[in-house]
């Protein structure tokens, strides 16, 4: 029913009411007859609430309301539940982009689906499939990933091929130690307390809230968009080795403060890559 339609209707529905209910009970209750503008008044909510189509606010019927769990669009599943945390457009936020090539290069299809869909717990990374509290759908935590690989891959593959996404083994934190003395410290400072180009990051804040997996993923594809080197750019002309990453990661989770959640230093506790 359209609008024209509905307020023609409403002098048939008036006359009703007015005939059969208002009349008849008024006049035995000894009241007057209710006025005119009562009964517009009354006719017109019936209208506006009724399937007035045309009323302001409500949208035509040519864009109604997809249902949030019926939206499949890359974009806007993206923007809404993903671009607060990692940035729009790919390019990272307050977590790393997930649409650089380096990324892209090593994080495949499964490990992306299985984090958006169950999360990393201990972290700010929460679970979006319904089948794990979360409120998405199975197809559109598909839609996401699928999308974040056809949106962000332009063909440009690393050059050499990157460190496993996943750590071969553990890493030694001794030797760690000299990787970092090597590769990070010339920014970010002795230690990792902080030097002149880059912050600490030996922050008992920032590292009781991230995973093992987290940083690995970090030393390798950096972030581009802070200034963050990647695997390659840390020196000048010598890339780091699948030992090194592991290792200067294995050095950085022992400085996590001992009382932190044991989630992230010990493997058996996690299924998965993610420790
Ligand atoms: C050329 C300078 C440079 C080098 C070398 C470098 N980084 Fe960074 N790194 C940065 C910058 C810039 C940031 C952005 C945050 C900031 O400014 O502190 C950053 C951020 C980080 C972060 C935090 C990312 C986040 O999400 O907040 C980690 C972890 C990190 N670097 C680890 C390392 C490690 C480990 C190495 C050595 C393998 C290293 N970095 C080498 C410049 C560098
Ligand atoms: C509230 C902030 C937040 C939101 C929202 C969020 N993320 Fe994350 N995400 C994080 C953090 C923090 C991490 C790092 C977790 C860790 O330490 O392992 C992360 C990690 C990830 C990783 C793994 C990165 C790696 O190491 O390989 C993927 C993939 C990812 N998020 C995808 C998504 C997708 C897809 C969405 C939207 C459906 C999303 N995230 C929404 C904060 C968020």
């Amino acid at each position: 029913m359209d609008c024209d339609e509905t307020i023609r209707g409403f002098p048939v529905v008036a006359a009703v009411y007015d005939r059969r209910f208002f009349l008849a009970r008024s006049y035995k209750a000894g009241g007057h007859r209710p006025p005119l503008q009562c009964l517009l008044g009354f006719a017109l909510c019936v209208a506006i609430s009724a399937g007035c189509n045309r009323s302001p606010g409500r949208p035509s019927l040519d864009s109604q309301v997809v249902p949030p769990d019926k939206v499949l669009s890359f974009d806007n599943l993206y923007r809404q539940n993903c671009a607060g945390c990692h940035g729009p457009n790919g390019k990272g936020g307050a977590a790393i982009g997930l649409g650089s090539d380096v990324y892209l290069a090593i994080a495949d299809d499964a490990t992306i689906r299985r984090v958006a869909a169950e999360g990393v717990p201990g972290t700010a990374m929460p679970a979006f499939a319904q089948s794990s509290g979360g409120m998405l759908t199975d197809p559109q935590i598909n839609a996401i990933v699928t999308g974040i690989r056809k949106r962000w891959t332009n063909g440009d593959s690393p050059d050499v091929s990157p460190p496993s996404y996943a750590a071969p083994d553990y890493g030694e934190p001794q030797r760690g130690l000299e990787v970092y003395d090597a590769y990070c410290s010339s920014c970010h400072g002795a230690a990792g307390r902080g030097g002149p180009r880059a912050g600490p990051i030996v922050d008992a804040a920032f590292l009781t809230l991230v995973s093992d997996q987290y940083l690995r993923t970090i030393v390798i594809a950096g972030r581009p968009e802070m200034g963050a080197p990647d695997w390659r750019g840390n020196l000048p002309g010598k890339a780091m080795s699948q030992q090194d990453v592991s290792d200067v990661v294995a050095w950085l989770s022992a400085q996590r403060p001992k009382a932190a959640t044991p989630l992230h230093s010990n493997p058996e506790s996690v299924t998965g890559e993610i420790r």
